[in-house]
């Protein structure tokens, strides 16, 4: 049996820093076990111009403080009135990674969302023709549509015709929860790839009834039945450079969490690889985790391996029943369980 596991520094490509408290709190987590990671938009105000993306990078650096190595990578908060020569510019100057599409009313803070996709016809152009990753939350917002459902329509409604439509454009479909996603991303014939959280390869949506409503289980897109936490389970593990590493961590107080109508988004940055590691340990594919967390997703942006390494260590560690206190008080993900396997630096 290993016991003790040593990767090239791994990457995280979709977190959630936030701002002011909450990235001061939450920052150090993702930036002691990442090299580098793709930061969400959806703050209020979003982020939709380059000197916001600016500015918001230097506050994260100034969170962190001197001496981390770690490297943010901006993204762009895409609305109806999106402006592709200021996305272009802000790619060229290299302060945008990629653009983030979330179809408006979606998730959490996506209220200047994409009304319609077809709003967009000059941006998707120019990300198709400058390279530049689309990332998307895929998931429809048709109250008529079950909300489990909601990606699976998503792929066949939007998704299908976007590729068809956009051959060249690169795409990032985002924490993916279906067995519709991951087959769609396994087998097109485009330019797609796939984040993968640790709740969705962990936990199924009965954790959210389990003997009571559990909030802190509840994240978007919501989590699906067993079948399709088995089948995003395959794909992570399959060895395909399509499905990488993406931790969506989404910190909220748990004021918020703990509420008549809580917010979408489950905090698991502190213990993510260990989280992963597990899956990978209990599918007998540890040989196949570096790939998934430190290579897949570096390739699929066009950008260098991080040089330096991680070790985690087969260990019980058992994740605190809170991390913070006031302002940003958060409940981590899997509380008072343990993982085991301790993350060694
Ligand atoms: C995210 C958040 O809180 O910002 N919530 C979530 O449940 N994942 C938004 C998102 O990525 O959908
Ligand atoms: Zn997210």
């Amino acid at each position: 049996m290993t016991d003790r596991l040593t990767i090239r520094r791994p990457d995280d490509w979709h977190v959630h820093l936030r701002d002011g408290a909450m990235l001061q709190a939450v920052a150090g987590h993702t930036a002691r076990q990442f090299g580098r990671a793709i930061v969400m938009p959806n703050l209020t105000p979003p982020v939709t111009s380059v000197a916001a993306a600016e500015a918001y990078r230097g506050r994260i650096m100034a969170a962190l403080g001197e001496g981390v190595d770690f490297t943010p990578l901006m993204t762009c908060y895409l609305t109806d009135d999106a402006d592709p020569a200021e996305i272009a510019a802000g790619h060229a100057a290299g302060v945008f990674t990629a653009c983030k599409l979330y179809p408006a009313h979606a998730t959490t803070n996506s209220a200047h969302g994409v009304t319609d996709i077809r709003r967009l016809t000059g941006v998707l152009e120019t990300l198709q023709r400058i390279g530049m990753p689309l990332l998307i939350h895929g998931e429809v917002t048709d109250k008529a549509i079950d909300i489990f459902d909601r990606e699976a329509v998503f792929v066949e409604r939007v998704l299908t015709p976007l590729t068809r439509d956009y051959p060249g454009l690169r795409i990032v479909l985002e924490h993916i929860t279906t067995a519709e996603a991951a087959a769609f991303v396994a087998e097109a014939d485009h330019p797609i790839a796939a984040t993968i959280t640790p709740q969705h390869l962990l936990i199924n949506r009965n954790a959210i009834f389990d003997g009571g409503l559990r909030p802190h289980a509840y994240c978007l897109p919501v989590l699906k039945r067993e079948t399709h936490r088995l089948a995003v389970r395959r794909a992570a593990v399959s060895g395909s450079p399509r499905f990488f590493l993406g931790t969506d961590s989404a910190p909220h107080v748990v004021g918020a969490k703990e509420s008549g109508c809580g917010c979408a988004g489950i905090f698991n940055a502190p213990f993510a690889l260990e989280a992963y590691l597990r899956v990978f340990d209990e599918e007998g594919a540890l040989d196949r985790f570096e790939g998934f967390a430190s290579e897949h997703g570096a390739r699929f942006y066009g950008r260098p391996l991080n040089e330096g390494t991680v070790t985690l260590v087969r260990d019980a560690v058992a994740v605190p029943d809170r991390i913070g206190t006031g302002e940003t008080a958060v409940v981590p993900f899997m509380a008072g369980e343990t993982i085991g396997w301790r993350f060694d630096g």
